[in-house]
């Protein structure tokens, strides 16, 4: 028995159901105070004119049956919205595995797993549905070489999570084709590179999907990772990635950038990528925050004292602040800059993308955005803001 992190559950559900694992879900034990007037819900996974569909069975207290046709994601959908809201308990049946979710009597959320004997195959969710830039089946090098898929092109259990994460920050990179310039080969940077997951990812759309030349810097503090990934990129080849070991405000490269991204840079880190990008006057910004601290103990206000108080929504709201304040400050020099969800269902603090692309602001608009700026601040008692420091410090200095 362990506690239940739902959002991260519902995480794993999808990721079960990509892989076929899913063959039931129920859904019980309604609250005495719900209005719901279903007593039961049974779901299975069924194919209907080729393609798999949700058929949710309804029962109410007369034991009368009702039938609902639903896609995976409105089932999820609809599941987060009857558990545990409406109905304490569920069961998820894998082909080898039960998982019994359950809201105790004290309110907290805990999951079970159970072994089970294997069970008849449920039908197989088709990943072609999904038009992933790089397709389960399609072994692509370097996601051999990083462990994401076997030679064959199968994607690893374990490592669904981060190939739908490769796939959609792909996703993103594609869609920015018509952004760049035509008359050079692209300057990529990717501070914080880790792994690479996401340099690699980056090189293999613009190069082989749309055949643009790069030159990508990636760079990292940990010389291991560095070493690492130099050797994944002899043994693939590539010779227009060069990787570095440096800290983010040491990183040597030189304007004109066309593509600054980073996922997951932690806290502060995250800014002096920023703060680095618009020095460098990046045309295109692409930034995953990961986990922010600096605000938390600096919120200060009479009028959000009732959110204050409570140290899980002061966290919440330290992190939102920051990655507004973060937003403002690109869009006050000169970016036209959105803050959009990065992957579905991840609903984490991690889950943001802030999308900037240069030069689409007036000086009017700039204005208005440092007003903004410093309203924010003033209003949630904000007294420094790293990267507001780190672009005044730069400045002075050059
Ligand atoms: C959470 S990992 C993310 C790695 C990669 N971007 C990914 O998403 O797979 C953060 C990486 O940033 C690097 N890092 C953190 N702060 C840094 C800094 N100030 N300068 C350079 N690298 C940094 C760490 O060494 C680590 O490899």
């Amino acid at each position: 028995m362990a506690r239940l992190d739902l959002p991260e559950f519902l995480q794993q559900l999808d990721d079960y159901y990509v892989m076929g694992q899913i063959v039931s879900l129920t859904i019980s034990g309604r609250h005495a105070q719900s209005s719901n007037p279903a007593s039961r819900y049974d779901v299975r996974p069924v194919v209907i004119r080729d393609s798999v569909q949700l058929q949710w069975t309804c029962r109410d207290k007369a034991r009368r049956q009702t039938h609902e046709n639903l896609s995976w994601d409105e089932t999820l959908n609809r599941f987060s919205t009857l558990f545990p809201t409406d109905f304490r308990n569920a069961l998820i049946r894998l082909k080898e595995e039960d998982l019994q979710l359950q809201l105790t009597k004290k309110g907290q959320l805990q999951i079970h797993r159970h072994n089970s004997a294997p069970k008849a195959a449920a039908p197989l969710q088709h990943d072609a549905d999904r038009q992933y830039i790089f397709p389960p089946g399609q072994p692509v090098p370097f996601l051999v070489e990083l462990g994401i898929m076997s030679p064959q092109g199968n994607v690893k259990k374990p490592m669904y999570r981060k190939f739908r994460q490769i796939n959609r920050f792909a996703e993103f990179i594609r869609d920015l084709d018509d952004r760049f310039t035509r008359e050079r080969p692209l300057r990529v940077v990717d501070y914080g590179c880790g792994k690479s997951y996401l340099t690699f990812a980056i090189r293999e759309v613009l190069v082989s999907h749309l055949g643009r030349e790069v030159e990508i810097h990636a760079f990292d503090r940990n010389p291991e990772v560095i070493r690492t990934c130099e050797e994944i990129r002899e043994k693939i080849g590539i010779e227009d990635i060069r990787f570095q070991a440096a800290e983010i405000g040491e990183a040597t490269i030189e304007a004109p950038l066309d593509l600054a991204i980073w996922l997951h840079a932690c806290d502060t880190a995250t800014d002096d990528a920023l703060a680095r990008s618009i020095e460098l006057q990046a045309e295109v910004i692409l930034a995953v925050p990961c986990c922010q601290h600096e605000l938390h103990h600096q919120l200060d206000s009479e009028e959000f004292a009732p959110i204050l108080k409570h140290g899980i929504l002061r966290e919440r709201l330290s992190a939102l602040t920051t990655d507004a304040l973060r937003a403002q400050f690109l869009e006050m020099s000169g970016y036209r800059t959105q803050v959009i969800e990065f992957i579905d269902l991840e609903h984490t603090a991690k889950n943001l993308l802030i999308r900037a692309v240069r030069g689409e602001q007036s000086a009017e608009q700039e204005q208005a955005a440092r007003e903004a700026f410093e309203r924010l601040k003033q209003s949630l008692g904000v007294k420094q803001f790293h990267l507001e420091s780190v672009r005044k410090e730069s400045s002075a200095n050059g």
